[in-house]
């Protein structure tokens, strides 16, 4: 029974409540604004590519089913994190309802998602940067751009940039730099303008043939570029890691959810159609810069460099989100003893979790520099379906258990759509690759092993 040792919900609610020490300031704006600051990044710059490729200008629709799945994820996301306003994770949501165990398993599997994100999201920002350099007649030794076996035709080692952009964040991280809602709200306005100037430079220069055939690969296509698609979305949960310092949480959560989900939504389908009917999909193979290059085609030069110029700015706060939330799951499982103590040691002088920052810092910046970008996203995305699909039970399961819980905003239709929302992500995640299933069954399998060799036994819990 020990397996499935719960945090007490009324406990943690009551913390929450005394935590006066957070400042209740945000409302659904501020929090439609850190969602899309966290959501528009190397999924809609750089993946768009491998997605137009894989399913052509359907590519729309593909963006469309991503959505929808998150949609209905977030819809029991915005339940469970409105019920619980505890700062923290759905790792913390998930420790009070579903047991130990589930919560190490999600812990683990967060750890795809914003390990591995911020991994992917470097590896984003080098191709814009290297796009930015080259209009200024600059370029790196070709070895250095991209990961081994990235670049078909070309030898490459090592993704420097993407390696040293992940240093840097990392250092301001460790010294306690934490984004600002002024610095996020700057990043917000220059990703929007950047994306709305595609769209609105690029639809003078669509050729509709390029349209045709619109789904050349079949609805397994469109299926196999929404799984892929899906990790353009990822991020919307951070606004409910803001859950204490939100005004009126539970009005202002779902609000701040659902509205970032549905802009970025709006944006990328924009984009998708516009660069599709720009350039003729099969020759974004292998282009890291793809929405860039498409204006580069049409002949805007001039707005493809600002379109670089404001990639390479906006990603830099996708990354620094994503090694936050990444450093702050590991240290609430440290905390919780279910990692070393060590992993949740404050630096006496910075006030960060030092050590855990660089630790992570470099062990992901290192995969950025070293693993294809396809691969990650894949990962990333099976991670973080399985740990959505988990927080979709959970929302059934805390309906069950505790009824009786102050729950301002009721996901509709329950059981339909968190039913809904588990049905749609293993829908998407059995649409990923058999490598990938396999590299996260391994990736599972490790965490059980550390889970029953080390953390059951140092569980603070258990004590
Ligand atoms: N959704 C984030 C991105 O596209 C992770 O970069």
């Amino acid at each position: 029974m020990s397996l499935f040792r719960k945090k007490s919900v009324e406990h943690m609610i009551a913390t929450s409540a005394q935590n006066a020490g957070l400042k209740k300031a945000l409302g659904a704006l501020d929090l439609t604004f850190l969602g899309v600051g966290a959501i528009i990044g190397t999924g809609i710059f750089v993946l768009t590519g491998t997605g137009a490729v894989q399913a052509g200008p359907a590519l729309m629709i593909s963006f469309l089913i991503a959505a929808v799945a998150c949609g209905f994820a977030a819809l029991a996301y915005a339940e469970f994190a409105s019920t619980i306003p505890v700062a923290g994770s759905i790792y913390t949501y998930s420790y009070a309802t579903l047991g130990e165990l589930a919560a190490w398993i999600i812990g683990w599997d967060l750890m795809l998602e914003y390990g591995l994100a911020t991994s992917a999201v470097s590896v984003g920002w080098s191709g814009y940067l290297q796009s930015l350099l080259s209009g200024f007649g600059v370029s790196l030794p070709v070895a250095l751009t991209a990961a081994p076996g990235a670049l078909p035709g070309h030898v490459t080692l090592f993704n420097l940039p993407a390696f040293l952009v992940m240093m840097a964040i990392t250092a301001l991280l460790s010294f306690g730099v934490r984004e600002s809602a002024r610095i996020n709200n700057i990043m917000v306005a220059i990703k929007v303008i950047v994306v709305l100037q595609v769209i609105a430079v690029g639809v003078f220069h669509v050729s509709p043939a390029n349209w045709h055939p619109f789904m050349p690969n079949g609805w397994n296509g469109v299926f196999g570029a929404a799984a892929v698609m899906f990790f353009a979305f990822i991020g919307f949960d951070s606004v409910s890691s803001a859950a204490e310092e939100v005004k009126n949480p539970k009005r202002d959560l779902p609000i701040g959810i659902i509205a970032s989900l549905g802009v970025c939504a709006v944006l990328y389908v924009a984009v998708a159609a516009v660069v599709t009917g720009i350039v003729p999909s099969a020759k974004f193979a292998n282009i890291s810069h793809p929405v860039s290059y498409a204006l580069q085609e049409a002949g805007q030069t001039w707005v493809a460099g600002f379109i670089d110029l404001g990639a390479v700015l906006g990603m830099l706060t996708v990354i620094l989100v994503m090694a936050y939330g990444q450093t702050r799951v590991i240290f609430a499982m440290s905390r919780d003893g279910l990692l070393p103590a060590r992993l949740s040691r404050v630096h006496p002088r910075f006030a960060t979790p030092f050590f855990t920052t660089w630790l992570v810092g470099i062990f992901f910046g290192l995969i950025g520099a070293l693993v294809p970008l396809n691969v990650l996203a894949e990962l990333i995305n099976i991670g973080t379906l399985a740990a959505f699909s988990m927080v979709s039970i959970a929302v059934l399961v805390l309906r069950k258990t505790h009824p009786e819980l102050p729950r301002a905003f009721r996901c509709p239709g329950v059981p339909v759509v968190p039913v809904l929302a588990v049905a749609s992500c293993l829908f998407l995640m059995l649409n990923l690759q058999d490598v990938t299933w396999a590299a996260f069954l391994i990736w599972l399998l490790i965490g059980m092993v550390i889970y029953f060799g080390y953390s059951r036994r140092n569980s603070k819990l258990a004590k």
